[in-house]
């Protein structure tokens, strides 16, 4: 009898005990994978949203000295221009709450175009409002300023069009920082990646170099030497067919070695072009060596193939080709 009744006891001791054991386990596992011994505890980071794109202008004659940010009406015009975003951004209450700053990078002729970014942050206490932040609402915003017939009063000149779209924020130069203004002619030049030919570029490089050449000219970009880092997140060359870092105007993206026999070369649609450098780790890489020069624009690409056997290419082969071509080759054999 008593010894039953000790081994029943023994036995609830030992469930109890395995049950503490169990739970202690358990404990320990929910702490190392909800705190876990060495992971800080970081407050996630705020968000940034940057939309950029272009504003065309009427009524506005472009001169050179808007080809240079030193100037004094580059300086002025973008201030208008500025306080013309920041006054549309102001029509949306939700997104004006976290309107940082807008930027006029640079301007390009034909009609007057300028090419500007805006900035928000948005705090992490406020992330659920991120969702708020889509191309469609900011596009409908900056199209009413053009329904309502573009002009603000007191400035002499009209919108008659402008675009944004969502842009990394890495793109988001000001002319002070890391910034080139250069100027294609009918002979080489060239400009390299900051610190080249030495290994290691800095850290968090980011440099923009706005190239314009002659109105009615395209622009050809090569690079006799190309090695950055493999990976396109951290570092990268971005090159756009426009002035602002638009992804629709872009022409390529790369990262990586190129080797001599296989050199990379691009080739504008218009007078402009927008070259990106990104770093964001240090690295061993030496960075580019790039040469540009104005070229003719080459339209008319069409022809009419009437040999036996013969090969055609497309423009500028085997540089990458412009956008906005349209070319038609004709071939025709005996009947
Ligand atoms: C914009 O952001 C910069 C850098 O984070 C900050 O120093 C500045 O105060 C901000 N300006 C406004 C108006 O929020
Ligand atoms: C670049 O980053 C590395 C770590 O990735 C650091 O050791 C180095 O000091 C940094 N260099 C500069 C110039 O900031
Ligand atoms: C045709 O191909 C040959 C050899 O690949 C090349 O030398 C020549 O320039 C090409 N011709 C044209 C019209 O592209
Ligand atoms: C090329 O062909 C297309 C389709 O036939 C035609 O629409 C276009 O106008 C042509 N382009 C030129 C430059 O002739």
């Amino acid at each position: 009898m008593a010894s039953r009744k000790t081994h029943s006891l023994l036995l609830a001791v030992l469930v109890i005990l395995s049950f503490l054991v169990l739970a202690g386990v358990a404990a320990f596992l929910i702490w190392y994978f909800a705190v876990g011994p060495t992971k800080d505890i970081s407050v996630p980071s705020d968000q940034v949203r940057v939309y950029s794109g272009h504003l065309v202008l009427d009524d506005i004659e472009y001169t050179d000295s808007l080809g240079s940010p030193k100037t004094q009406d580059f300086r002025e015009l973008s201030k208008n221009l500025q306080d013309l975003l920041r006054d549309i951004y102001s029509k949306d209450t939700v997104l004006f709450k976290y309107y940082n700053t807008s930027v006029i990078t640079g301007y390009s002729e034909g009609s007057v175009i300028a090419y500007h970014w805006t900035r928000f942050d948005i705090p992490s206490s406020n992330s659920e409002d991120l969702s708020k932040f889509t191309d469609s609402r900011v596009t409908g915003l900056l199209r009413s300023l053009i329904r309502q017939g573009g002009v603000r009063s007191g400035l002499s000149f009209t919108v008659r069009s402008i675009t944004a779209s969502l842009t990394d924020p890495r793109m988001t130069n000001t002319p002070d920082s890391c910034f080139y203004t250069l100027r294609a002619t009918g002979s080489k030049q060239s400009f390299t990646s900051p610190g080249y030919p030495s290994p290691g570029y800095p850290n968090k490089s980011r440099c923009q170099w706005q190239i314009r050449a002659s109105k009615g000219k395209a622009i050809q970009l090569f690079f006799p030497d190309f090695d950055v880092e493999d990976n396109c997140d951290d570092d990268f060359v971005s090159i756009y067919d426009s002035l602002s870092p638009e992804e629709k105007h872009q022409l390529t993206q790369q990262c990586g070695n190129r080797p001599p026999t296989n050199n990379l070369e691009v080739v504008s649609s218009g007078s402009v072009m927008l070259v990106s450098f990104i770093s964001d780790s240090s690295s061993q890489h030496p960075g580019f060596n790039a040469e540009y020069i104005e070229i003719p624009r080459n339209t008319a690409c069409d022809q009419v193939l009437t040999d036996q056997s013969g090969n055609f290419s497309t423009p500028h082969y085997p540089s990458f080709y412009p956008p906005n071509l349209d070319c038609n080759w004709t071939i025709k054999v005996p009947v």
